[in-house]
């Protein structure tokens, strides 16, 4: 498959990386120009595009960007692409990181609200694994050790496709609904990067109730603080460190209270 990404850091860099080795064709992009991702193009095998450029002959658009620039995208974004395009998006909000957007402040889920910005259907997938668990955590089918990754979205051969994909890179891939459910694989949620198998984590995003969503936000502040207090992890500026999934998906588990 023809894959564009827009957003070449933790995530998407390494599903650049994973699919590229999986057989697809892929594309990355960002918003300071191809040149300044020419030389991971080279190591993955991939080609630097411009993000207008992107969409153009995908049939998988993947984002993979903090969700405060998808209001920064150029507005002929989609201008040449197929109809009917996969549109996906791996962004989780963090306020602290985004600003505040009053959508998902409010309680919307965050990738109705990137596809109502974006105009079109988009998909949720990636968000709830950490770039350590994707780069390192992918095991053959049927590996007592693999665990899944929720797709929501309103278009099924949509979901399907990235089901597909998901598979290939080393996780079961498990259809989570429609946009309205994709609250339940948000931050916050039992089923954010804790790791679970394909049974497992259907039983614990099915068991999350309204009052669950209702504390979503305060859940996935509290986990934030948390993990930012972890002693170890990636120096991401600020003074943050992103951390590594042997400390965050215990501690994740921790707080949704679901054994180590
Ligand atoms: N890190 C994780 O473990 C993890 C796990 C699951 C989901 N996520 C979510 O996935 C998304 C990406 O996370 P990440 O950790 O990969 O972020 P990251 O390392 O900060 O990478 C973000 C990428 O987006 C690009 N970008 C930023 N603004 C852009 C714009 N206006 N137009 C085009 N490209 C733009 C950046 O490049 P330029 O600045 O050069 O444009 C960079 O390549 C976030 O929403 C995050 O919450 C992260």
């Amino acid at each position: 498959m023809e894959i564009g990404l827009i957003g070449a850091g933790f995530i998407g860099a390494c599903l650049a990386r994973k699919l590229k080795d999986a057989g697809h064709t892929v594309r990355i992009a960002n918003s300071r120009g191809p040149e300044t991702l020419a030389d991971l193009a080279k190591e993955v095998g991939a080609t630097a595009v411009s993000v207008v450029d992107v969409a153009k002959q995908s049939d998988v658009l993947i984002i993979s960007v903090p969700m405060k620039a998808i209001q920064q995208f150029p507005a002929n974004l989609f201008d040449g692409a197929r109809r009917d395009l996969i549109v996906v998006d791996t962004g989780n909000y963090y306020s602290m990181r985004d600003g505040r957007i009053e959508p998902l402040e409010s309680g919307m889920p965050e990738t109705m609200w990137v596809a109502e910005q974006l105009g079109r259907p988009v998909v949720k997938a990636f968000n709830n694994i950490s770039f350590d668990s994707l780069r390192n955590q992918g095991r053959p089918k049927g590996s007592p050790e693999r665990f899944a990754l929720p797709v929501a979205g309103d278009n099924q051969r949509a979901k399907d496709v990235v089901i597909g994909l998901i598979e290939e890179i080393g996780f079961d891939g498990v259809d989570a609904g429609g946009l309205d459910a994709s609250w339940r694989q948000q931050p916050g949620s039992a089923a954010y990067c804790t790791n679970l198998g394909a049974s497992r984590l259907k039983e614990v995003m099915q068991g999350l109730t309204a009052d669950y969503r209702a504390k979503l936000g305060e859940r996935r502040d509290m986990a934030l603080k948390k993990m930012l207090e972890l002693p170890n992890g990636i120096d991401i500026g600020q003074g943050f460190k992103l951390p590594f999934a042997k400390d965050s998906v215990p501690l994740n588990r921790s707080l949704a209270g679901l054994p180590d």
